[in-house]
Formats: C-alpha cells, sequence, structure tokens
C-alpha cells in the first residue's frame, strides 16, 4: 500500500533532465507563449460562448469569463511555480508524482488524456464544421456521407440516434495532418502554429474592434436573465436556477462551460524540456498567454452580447452571425477564417501536449516504455506516441458522437488544476528550501482560491460529468493496477534500497 503514495524525489526528476534520449532545447519565451495562445483560443470562443450566452448566462457571459479566467490565472501561477522548480515534460503528472505520490500521478496523468486527446477530437469536431460553413462559402458542399459521425447522443432521450452520414471525414484528415507535422517536429510545429496565432489574433482583435462600433448598450439589459450562481451538488440545485435537463443555469454554470476556452495555457508546461531556459521562459509563456487571452474573452463577450440580444445569439457560429445580424455579411467570411486557423492551432498544441505527457509517464515505467517513451533518433520527437494519438483522436473525432465528451474535457481538466494548486500547497511544507525562480505571490491565498475556483465550477457542470469522470477514473485504476503498479521505476528502486 505505502508504494502508492510513493514520491518521486525532486532530485531525481532534475538528474533525468541531464540524462540521454532528449527532445531538443529551441523554444523561446515568444514561441512558448505563442504555444499558449495556440493552445487557447479557438472552439472555445468561437463556439461555446453561444450555447453559454444563450442558454445560461445571458450579457452576464462577461463575469463568466471573469471567474473561469481568475480560477486559471490562480492555477496558472502555480503551474508556473512547479514549471520554474521542476522544468520537464510530464507537466502536471510530473508535480503531482514529486509532492502526492504515485497513485495521484497516474489519476492527473491519466485525466490528462482527457484534456489534451479528449479534447483534441472535440476540437477537431469542431474545426469539421467549421471548414464545412467555410467551404460553403464558395458553393463547395462535400458529400452527405463524409460530413459528420454516424451517431449522436440526444440528451433529451438519453439515446444514441443515427445521423446517416458515415464518417466525420474532414476530421480525420485535419487530425492526420497535424499528427504528421508533429512528427517531423517541435520547430516545425512551433513555427506553423505562430502564423496561425498571428492570423487569429488579428481577427479577434477585428471582431473586438469593428463590433465594439455596434454595441447596443440596452441588449446589456437584464444583465443576468438567469442569476449569478448555477451550482449544483449531484443533480440537486444548491444555488441558482435550473434548466429541464436538471442543469444549473446563471453566471457561473456559464463560467463552467466556457472554461473550454480557457483550457491549454497549461500545456505550456509539457514542452518545458523543450525550452531553452525552462525555469524563466515557461513561467512567462504560461502567464503571459493566459493573461492576454482573458483580456481578449472578456471583451469579444461583452462585443457580442452588447451586438445581439442575448436570446437571439446563435448557438453554432455566434461571432460570425452576430457580424451579419448587425448587417456585416462580409466579415463572416474573415471570422470564419479566423475560427478555422484558431481551431487549428488548438489542435496542434493539444496534439503535441499529450505524447509528452505520455513520454513522461513512460519514463516512470508507468506505461510501457519502449513505445511511449521512444524518441525518433532523427526529428527528437516522440513518434510513436505522437502517431497513436493521432490514431486515437482522429477514430474519436470522426466516428463517436463528441456531444457528451466536451464537458467530460472541462470536469478532467479543473480536476487537475485542483490537484496542481494542492501540490503547491503540499511542496511549500515538504521541500521549503528547493529554488524557486518563480515563486506563486500572497501564498497561501493563490492556491487555495484556485482549489476553491475550480471545484466551483465543476459543481456548476451538469451532473452527468461526474459520473462519467468517475468511470474514466475506475477505467485508469485498473490499468493502473493491473499494469503501473507492476512496473513502475521508481517501486522497482525502492526494492532495490531495501534488498541493500
Ligand atoms: N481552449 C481551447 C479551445 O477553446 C481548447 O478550443
Amino acid at each position: 500500500m505505502g508504494h502508492l503514495f510513493s514520491r518521486k524525489p525532486v532530485k531525481l526528476l532534475l538528474e533525468e533532465m541531464e540524462g540521454e534520449n532528449r527532445l531538443r532545447r529551441i523554444l523561446g519565451p515568444i514561441q512558448l507563449s505563442s504555444l499558449g495562445i495556440g493552445a487557447i483560443i479557438g472552439t472555445g470562443i468561437f463556439v461555446l460562448t453561444g450555447v453559454a450566452a444563450h442558454d445560461k448566462t445571458g450579457p452576464a457571459l462577461m463575469l463568466s469569463f471573469v471567474v473561469a479566467g481568475l480560477g486559471c490565472i490562480f492555477a496558472a501561477l502555480c503551474y508556473a511555480e512547479f514549471a520554474s522548480m521542476v522544468p520537464v515534460a510530464g507537466s502536471a503528472y510530473t508535480y503531482a508524482y514529486a509532492t502526492l505520490g504515485e497513485l495521484f500521478a497516474w489519476i492527473v496523468g491519466w485525466d490528462l488524456i482527457l484534456e489534451y486527446a479528449v479534447g483534441s477530437a472535440t476540437v477537431a469536431h469542431g474545426w469539421s464544421h467549421y471548414f464545412q460553413d467555410f467551404i460553403g462559402i464558395f458553393g463547395v458542399k462535400l458529400p452527405l456521407a463524409l460530413t459528420n459521425a454516424p451517431f449522436d447522443f440526444d440528451p433529451a432521450s438519453g439515446l444514441l440516434t443515427s445521423t446517416g452520414t458515415v464518417i466525420d471525414f474532414p476530421a480525420l484528415v485535419i487530425t492526420g495532418i497535424i499528427a504528421s507535422i508533429l512528427v517531423i517536429g517541435i520547430r516545425e510545429s512551433a513555427s506553423f502554429n505562430a502564423v496561425m496565432v498571428g492570423i487569429k489574433l488579428a481577427i479577434v482583435l477585428v471582431v473586438i474592434v469593428l463590433g465594439a462600433m455596434y454595441i447596443d448598450p440596452r441588449n446589456w439589459h437584464p444583465f443576468a436573465p438567469y442569476g449569478l450562481s448555477g451550482v449544483s451538488f449531484f443533480g440537486r440545485t444548491l444555488m441558482g436556477q435550473t434548466g429541464k435537463a436538471g442543469e444549473p443555469l446563471g453566471m457561473l454554470a456559464g463560467a463552467a462551460t466556457i472554461f473550454f476556452a480557457y483550457i491549454g495555457f497549461d500545456s505550456v508546461s509539457t514542452h518545458a524540456e523543450e525550452a531553452r531556459n525552462p525555469r524563466r521562459d515557461v513561467p512567462i509563456g504560461i502567464i503571459s498567454s493566459l493573461a492576454i487571452c482573458t483580456v481578449l474573452y472578456i471583451a469579444v463577450s461583452a462585443v457580442i452580447t452588447g451586438m445581439v440580444p442575448y436570446g437571439k445569439i446563435e448557438i453554432d457560429a455566434p461571432i460570425s452571425k452576430a457580424f451579419a445580424q448587425v448587417g456585416l455579411p462580409w466579415a463572416q467570411f474573415l471570422i470564419s477564417l479566423g475560427a478555422l486557423t484558431g481551431i487549428t492551432s488548438v489542435l496542434l498544441v493539444l496534439m503535441l501536449s499529450q505524447p509528452r505527457v505520455m513520454l513522461a509517464m513512460a519514463r516512470d515505467r508507468l506505461i510501457p516504455q519502449s513505445f511511449f517513451g521512444a524518441v525518433h533518433p532523427k526529428f527528437r520527437t516522440p513518434w510513436k506516441s505522437t502517431i497513436l494519438t493521432g490514431i486515437f483522436v482522429g477514430t474519436m473525432a470522426s466516428f463517436l458522437p463528441l456531444r457528451i465528451l466536451a464537458e467530460l474535457v472541462n470536469i478532467g481538466t479543473l480536476l487537475a488544476f485542483v490537484i496542481v494548486c494542492t501540490a503547491v500547497l503540499i511542496m511549500r511544507r515538504t521541500n521549503p528550501d528547493l529554488p524557486r525562480p518563480f515563486r506563486a505571490p500572497l501564498f497561501p491565498f493563490v492556491p487555495i482560491a484556485g482549489i476553491a475556483i475550480c471545484l466551483l465550477l465543476m459543481f456548476s457542470l451538469p451532473v452527468e460529468n461526474w459520473y462519467r469522470l468517475i468511470i474514466w477514473l475506475l477505467i485508469g485504476f485498473m490499468i493502473y493496477f493491473t499494469y503501473g503498479k507492476k512496473h513502475s521505476a521508481l517501486r522497482q528502486m525502492n526494492r532495490v534500497k531495501v534488498a541493500r
């Protein structure tokens, strides 16, 4: 039993960083921030703002972005402290291993698959819809059979329904292209990402500046038609209104939905091993990308809810449709292009991060090292797990109904953030003297506030997500107890020590 909570010594982590089989150290602060922004601005702002404003918040969506952004900023400061202390590839997984022990590390590693791989599948699905919209502007249409996953989940009946199609072909193609780029190299990936980030930032700025001219302040009244809360505990509403399917409504419930828009800043910490000066640049990358996106998000949500009465905000393409609604259909073209580029870079960075977490887990032998730990001799990328990630994401995105999976991504990521904030609290106690080039300020307020806000958001999601998260974790435990625990490198090391 004791082994389940044995911690990986920080000294060992630092030694490992110096060893063979390393990734290439080529990323500077600008590239790291750009990877962060690349992972952040995408489906969340371009798609989910519509559902959130229309069904859960009204104009109070602006506050939802403030609350979710605050939770993320507190968590980001904790990530930054860890990243500066142990700048290795595994991100939250490694931090948990060093502080809370192997079982928690496994939970986080397993949980990060939800964030990165399942998140990528959700995003690829969104990409496909924007792509089809975009080519539709030029009158091009794909055959129906290739447009969507073959079945969908109907929340009203709780059943799977046929969509009459065969495969979401564009989702499969984009996943294949991105996986190939990622195998070739981190430098190529980072440059490709930088171009896309430039385009999407420019278009988001156009949305803000142009949209601001069309704001009618009367649209901001009533400000919070669904109230300012929305919290439930396993199906029982504790605060705020309840929707038709029993889900919480209100500003906080909206924050839990649009939290997806912030996911990704933590992926910067998975590139610590490829950073030229990780102790300084990874914290810069995490905090600056998140700060920039938070400001942009609050501005975009103010603009959209100011341009269109909340009840008329489109659910599928809220931003581009808002411009069509105020009589600027040409802006629709520009915004679809921005959305498409934005979502492509999210996919790129999320799919870049997943194999790096697996690499760290493989080095600890919690998953097979020969496969997940393989670094390509020429490209120096974790190529086998990148290809596997591509196959997993492509299959899910092209064949599975992903509606249910998007919120699962949120709850899984929130759990990872709670664990990282807790780990910072513990580490300050257990290793107070370890060099911390970056320290989370206002200790212990920042980690405690991070834990509180992330937990609150977890309870603002519809209850089914808790059940799905529990099932996912149970599957993870089965794998850990049948494979990971037996093969664990730390366990073998401790055994050798005891034998001596
Ligand atoms: N934050 C990313 C997005 O919104 C996952 O697409």
